[in-house]
């Protein structure tokens, strides 16, 4: 599996594009953050690396230092896949005056290593980016312009990537390619510098309009009496693509006065499902269907989870739920008159994205449920449902799990019938509450692993709460239906696991405590998330000593699953608070997934 990296690059007429290379890849490092790097013609032209382990903030200290003075650069943040943690592993890689940085895979990389070994390279890193490099550089060898070499290059690489490339002999040219991997170029307002970069984040506030790029598509920024950009499509013919507005602000990729993105993305959740209702107008009409398949990873998988116990309910269709890099290696029997419903925050998921081709190439009707529609899964479908979360720059998705299971709920139950000032309270009051999470997060810390548990619409909710709990606590946390628990799981019991149990009044709650007795019974200990009316019912358990309760408000017991999920969001965030974690940047992991 590969997480994508950051990518941005610089041609400009001023001597000091290093600044706008380190600010893009600090907006970038959600993208990955095991190391980062850039690479510069110098004023004499002369190609020069640095690259550090670690933060950016690292590799900026060292720009700093060395008083980097350029007109052309490349700069990348990793998530490491093929080689370990070092900085020979760090982009950019060069070779004989090209620099090259990389997203993606290249997936016969090691055949062509072979070969560039025979023709007496030596290779000093463990990644497949360095045969980029290499391999530009021997077409250059050979007598080639630094575009033509790109293009053989690129024409011999198998896999998914976006690749860009500057050459020390070509000073004035800045390339880059795309296939599967995200790219986008743009020309400052001032039309003094010109980028390409991996997305529209890195480019806020350095341009407002760009184009995003094509599958196959090689773009070539050019240096003359003004900076201009040419795209070559994959037969190689120019073409025009179309120019968009950056709609990345400066807000959406700061803090602004938050500690951290993922509270601040929280913090957004009642405003973010406020939007998503309003500007929600697609006409989907899901019970025309027989049959809904939803297909998708992670924290999207589950709001699909949860949306089919609205949909079978409400809509009365039936429903399957399926996660993508499984849906896309079996046999898929596909059935008539279906929809697929694709769920995805980044639009970029890979198994997300190979499953909708799957199912497009059986002649079936797909649907994106995304946040970006700019997106391969947004322009690939034949419908779209954008949900209005704006950038999600946490590494764990929050706001956005929100807005998809609100377009969900809207989708089958219907607009007029979702009502949106109770959502909205409903979420508020938790934000807004007088609620001691951090408390709780101390209590839950050092617990050996976690259950949360939960019923009906409660259940899906509690596998979002583990997820949310593992990724950023780094503690073992399992999501369970509350009746699953003593087939098995139960064993797992004893003084020292806690047990979130997720237990609204509603239709399932005696169920649900009645699970939590059977925990309390082997010592384990419980917090139980509960509504205010269903404090008579409780018959003393809140005053067990192994209990924990925390009171959400009454609401309409369809709403339930918004109030649930900020709870579990917060408690997840104060969770890795209490451990110490960089809550934001959780290790091992990176924002989209971009190969399988
Ligand atoms: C968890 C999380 C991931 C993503 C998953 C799918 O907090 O963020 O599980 O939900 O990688 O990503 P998208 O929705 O971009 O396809």
């Amino acid at each position: 599996m590969l997480l994508v990296c950051g990518i941005i690059s610089a041609l400009s007429y001023r001597n000091d594009i290093s600044n706008d290379l380190i600010s893009a890849l600090e907006r970038l490092e959600y993208r990955g953050y095991d190391s980062a790097g850039i690479a510069y013609l110098d004023n004499g032209n002369e190609l020069k690396r640095i690259r550090t382990v670690g933060k950016v903030q690292q590799l900026k200290e060292a720009v700093e230092k060395a008083n980097v003075k350029s007109h052309i650069g490349i700069g990348h943040t990793r998530w490491a896949t093929h080689g370990k943690v070092t900085e020979f592993n760090a982009h950019p890689h060069v070779t004989d005056g090209v620099a090259v940085v990389h997203n993606g895979i290249i997936e016969n990389y090691q055949d062509l290593r072979k070969r560039l070994i025979s023709e007496g390279y030596t290779f000093e890193s463990e990644t497949d980016t360095e045969v980029i490099a290499k391999l530009v550089a021997s077409h250059i060898k050979t007598g080639k312009t630094f575009l033509d070499a790109f293009k053989c290059a690129i024409a011999e690489f198998t896999g998914t990537f976006a690749i860009v490339a500057i050459y020390e002999k070509e000073p004035s040219l800045l390339l880059g390619a795309k296939r599967g991997s995200p790219m986008a170029v743009g020309i400052s307002p001032d039309k003094q510098s010109a980028y390409i970069a991996s997305d529209a984040v890195a480019l806020s506030t350095l341009v407002d309009e760009l184009v995003y790029l094509e599958e196959g598509d090689i773009v070539v920024v050019k240096k003359d009496a003004q900076l201009s950009y040419e795209i070559f499509d994959a037969s190689g013919s120019c073409t025009n693509r179309q120019v968009v507005q950056n709609k990345v602000s400066l807000n959406d990729v700061t803090k602004n006065g938050y500690e951290t993105f993922m509270l601040k993305e929280i913090f957004e959740e009642a405003a973010v499902a406020r939007r998503t209702y309003e500007r929600f107008n697609y006409d989907t009409e899901v019970a025309k269907y027989d049959n809904i398949s939803i297909i998708a990873c992670g924290t999207s998988y589950y709001a699909g989870v949860l949306s089919k116990y609205w949909i079978e309910e409400i809509a009365k269709v039936h429903v399957d739920v399926e996660i993508a890099s499984e849906f896309r290696y079996r046999k898929p029997v596909m059935r008539k008159n279906s929809l697929y419903i694709f769920i995805s925050q980044s639009g970029e998921t890979i198994d997300t994205l190979c499953a909708m081709r799957l199912v497009k190439e059986a002649g079936m009707k797909t649907l994106a449920l995304v946040n970006v529609d700019t997106s391969s899964i947004a322009r690939e479908a034949d419908y779209i449902v954008k949900i209005e979360a704006g950038v999600e720059v946490g590494v764990a998705s929050t706001k956005a799990f929100v807005a998809q299971t609100l377009s969900l709920l809207i989708m089958c139950a219907g607009k007029s019938a979702v009502h949106i000032d109770d959502i909205e309270h409903s979420i508020n009051s938790i934000l807004n509450g007088n609620y001691d999470f951090a408390g709780l997060a101390n209590k839950l810390k050092d617990s050996r692993c976690l259950f949360y548990i939960g019923r009906g619409t409660s259940y899906p909710i509690a596998l979002e709460g583990a997820l949310k709990i593992k990724e950023l606590s780094y503690i073992s946390a399992e999501g369970y239906p509350s009746g699953e628990i003593k087939h098995g799981p139960i064993a797992i019991i004893d003084e020292n696991v806690y047990t979130i149990a997720l237990a609204p009044f509603d239709q399932y709650f005696e169920k649900t405590v009645s699970n939590t007795q059977e925990i309390l019974a082997r010592n384990g200990k419980v917090l139980l998330i509960t509504t205010e009316d269903a404090r008579a019912s409780l018959h003393g358990l809140d005053e067990n000593a192994n209990v924990e309760c925390v009171f959400l408000p009454k609401c309409e017991t369809l709403y339930y699953p918004f109030a649930l999920t900020t709870t579990i969001h917060l408690l997840a965030y104060h969770t890795a608070k209490a451990k110490g974690y960089d809550v934001d940047k959780p290790r091992n992991l990176a924002k989209s997934v971009t190969v399988e």
